[in-house]
């Protein structure tokens, strides 16, 4: 039985009890015509807290008060800002502060991470990855494989290559580890796919891979921050993700990554190297032979960007005062509302790709004018995503979406159906 009533009463009565609900004011939500347009796309870039402005200036003003000293003196010199982001996204992450790096962006933090974690050995030559997985997943690991002198084709087995199926089974993929598993090097997934919004089992496919002797990590660009992670005890090698999305970092915001702490250590370990990835204790003492920090810091290779680290640091600060378990429990709550709106809609015309295992996002397969739907979505206020060749995404974010804007897409959507389709009225694009 739904237990949810499928009204707008309901839907407001379901903000009036929500512990989270002024969390939205924290943050800067754009406006068409004076008025806040309804903001689904947490799962592209997350809007900006208030907040970030004024962390950005005073960043600035130390730049122009104190110059470099900005490092090293005031109330936070910028050599500690890392360490003042590791806290709260070990807790996103479920993971050790000292398994976490913020460096770089995502795709550049792939190769790194293909540097240490894809080690060829006798037959132990390949990688499993998804046919589908995100572009520039594909282009780093191609291009990463090319630059050792090996041809893809023969290294990468894909799941559900040259299938029409876009949503993936975890039995499937468990299997296919245990069915390569003496060849296999590395297992390379999304947590997430970006298109379908599909949650994968990492514990599960974690513990094949580990069983099968491979090396085990996932792009977490669409799960950092929207869904329940446990790296450390999933037992992941490695992870990489962005911050602009679900963690509210700003456009081109500073990536991080995780490293097992088992790495930690590991002198056989091969990784490219920089200074900034040097052991603090004597990084300035500017030695030749490179020593790398004890933790997943020895991974950095340059100096940091102050700035960037200032933008993620004030949505962090919001993460810690909203608390992770609330955040997580509103997101179940309202996925659950918008899966039970669409489910009531019952079109004909789409259907919902993303399966039950997932996050905020929600993936809407049109058979045939989707993108008429989603331009009279825009014109309407809703702000939600088109992605070739015909899926709209939308993922209601917990910390800045209201159970009411979520009944509001259903309605918008149920009329703009009707008026697309109805009568299959020839439609003017
Ligand atoms: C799943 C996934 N991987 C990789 C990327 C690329 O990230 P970047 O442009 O920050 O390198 C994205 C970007 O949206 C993504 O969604």
């Amino acid at each position: 039985m739904n237990r949810f009533e499928l009204t707008e009463d309901f839907a407001q009565s379901l903000d009036a009890a929500d512990p989270l609900k002024g969390f939205r004011g924290q943050f800067l939500v754009p406006e068409q015509q004076g008025k806040q347009r309804m903001y689904f796309l947490g799962n592209s870039l997350g809007l900006q807290p208030k907040t970030t402005q004024g962390a950005i200036n005073t960043i600035l003003r130390h730049w122009a008060e104190e110059g470099v000293e900005s490092f090293f003196t005031g109330a936070s010199p910028w050599l500690d800002l890392h360490q003042s982001l590791l806290e709260p996204l070990s807790v996103i992450a479920g993971a050790k502060p000292t398994e976490i790096s913020v460096m770089n962006q995502l795709t550049v933090n792939i190769h790194l991470m293909l540097v240490s974690f894809y080690r060829p050995v006798g037959k132990r030559t390949k990688i499993l990855v998804e046919s589908k997985a995100f572009p520039s997943d594909q282009y780093a690991i191609h291009s990463f494989l090319e630059h050792l002198g090996l041809d893809p084709s023969e290294i990468l087995i894909e799941i559900n290559a040259g299938s029409e199926n876009v949503v993936m089974n975890n039995e499937d993929i468990v299997q296919m580890i245990e069915r390569h598993s003496n060849e296999l090097a590395l297992v390379f997934l999304g947590g997430i796919n970006y298109y379908t919004g599909q949650l994968l089992d990492m514990q599960q496919i974690s513990k094949a891979a580990r069983e099968a002797g491979a090396m085990v990590g996932f792009d977490l660009a669409h799960a950092m921050g929207n869904v329940q992670l446990s790296l450390h005890d999933w037992d992941l090698d490695f992870a990489c993700w962005c911050s602009y999305k679900y963690l509210n970092g700003g456009p081109g915001a500073v990536a991080a990554v995780f490293v097992h702490e088992r790495h930690h250590a590991d002198q056989a370990l091969k990784r490219l190297t920089g200074w900034w990835g040097y052991n603090k204790e004597e990084r300035f003492a500017m030695h030749n032979r490179f020593v790398p920090e004890p933790d997943a810091t020895g991974w950095q290779l340059s100096t940091p960007s102050i700035l960037l680290y200032a933008c993620l640091q004030s949505s962090l600060d919001i993460f810690t005062q909203a608390g992770w378990t609330n955040i997580l429990a509103k997101q179940e709550k309202m996925i659950a509302w918008l899966s039970a709106l669409i489910t009531e809609i019952g079109s004909e015309h789409f259907t919902c790709l993303t399966p039950e295992s997932r996050g905020s996002q929600v993936s809407l397969l049109f058979k045939e004018k989707g993108r008429l739907v989603y331009d009279r979505l825009f014109e309407k206020g809703f702000m939600v995503d088109w992605r070739e060749p015909n899926v709209i995404r939308l993922a209601p974010v917990p910390l800045y979406n209201t159970f009411t804007e979520v009944w509001h897409f259903y309605s918008a959507l149920k009329a703009i159906i009707f008026e697309v389709y109805a009568n299959n009225n020839p439609v003017q694009a």
